[in-house]
């Protein structure tokens, strides 16, 4: 089988950076067009420029890395310092990058390769607020249907919300974005909290990356060491979850993960549930399926995958 043809959309963040160095480690799987990048757990110099580190980190320093939107459609940027750290990539001490952004706009490089490309044929991973893939519909709208489909960490229904007691931290910093693009026809799955709330790094799984001793293996130890502080705090959990690499590795092994294919609206007018995933879990409205929405991972076999493949780096 052809590599499938991805464009990652991200704020790293700690999970942000495993899973695209998850990514970039799998060249038979998955072919990275580029790194769009976007405000979100930092602002977006910072994010741009975490990338650029990470790329560097993987020795991929020919990938392209674009900075897109610098604050959501409509509401004032909200970041996530508390979880990741002020530079957003807080843990390990990692050299400035060297490696320059590639010049334009990420949402102009979305569009482009949208159509530079046969439809069907660009899968799209939004690990952060979905500013830019919004943007690029809204500027672009024959784009919308060349999508193959769009795999992106987000939301949560089960365990209700990160950032407030409702909304996941991406839906939530982009609300409006979120809504345009669940409004589209583009096959969605949702990695929500749901499923990345038992991807934890635990003791044991931390061990077994920094004993890759290899700079990646260390890294990945120490930013996941980093960020876990606060959902052991919070949430009483084993270690840090890693939420974005579930979509990385759901494009690698889908057999890892199941859920339902549901109906999934977004709040945009309540502010007491702004962002929430209206999930119709149960099928109690006659709302169309528009999203497989994901509920259970088989998270030995994620952290298999995962420490195997981050081992080629
Ligand atoms: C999501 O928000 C960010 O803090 C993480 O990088 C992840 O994408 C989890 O709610
Ligand atoms: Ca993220």
């Amino acid at each position: 089988m052809q590599p499938k043809k991805i464009i990652i959309d991200t704020d790293p963040g700690q999970d942000d950076a495993v899973a695209i160095l998850l990514a970039l480690a799998s060249p038979e799987d998955i072919e990275v067009l580029g790194i769009t990048c976007v405000a979100g757990n930092v602002p977006l110099d910072l994010t741009s420029r975490n990338a650029r580190i990470v790329c560097e980190l993987a020795g991929k320093t020919d990938v392209k890395v674009y900075a897109g939107c610098d604050r959501p459609l409509g509401r004032a940027l909200v970041t996530a310092e508390h979880v990741h750290g002020k530079s957003g990539l807080d843990g390990p001490d990692l050299p400035e990058p060297v490696m320059p952004l590639a010049d334009g706009h990420a949402v102009d490089f979305i569009i482009e390769q949208l159509r530079d490309h046969a439809p069907g044929t660009i899968t799209l991973c939004p690990l952060g607020p979905l500013t830019n893939l919004a943007t690029a519909f809204q500027k672009a709208p024959d784009v919308v249907n060349r999508v193959a489909k769009i795999v992106l960490m987000g939301g949560g229904y089960f365990e209700g919300g990160n950032i407030t007691p409702t909304a996941e931290f991406n839906i939530y910093v982009d609300p409006q974005a979120a809504d345009i693009v669940f409004k589209t026809d583009i096959p969605k799955v949702v990695m929500p909290l749901d499923v990345t709330h038992q991807a934890l790094v635990t003791k044991p799984r931390n061990d077994a990356f920094r004993a890759l001793r290899t700079p990646v293996g260390i890294a990945v130890a120490e930013m996941t060491e980093f960020f876990e502080r606060f959902d052991k705090e919070k949430y009483g959990s084993e270690g840090a979850p890693l939420h974005d690499p579930c979509v990385t590795a759901y494009l690698i092994k889908p057999e890892l993960f199941s859920g339902r294919h549901v109906n999934v609206e977004i709040e945009t007018q309540s502010e007491l549930t702004m962002g929430m995933t209206v999930a119709d879990w149960w099928g109690v409205t006659d709302r169309a399926p528009n999203a497989t929405f994901m509920n259970k991972i088989d998270a030995d076999g994620f952290f298999a995958l995962l420490t195997d493949r981050l081992a080629r780096l």
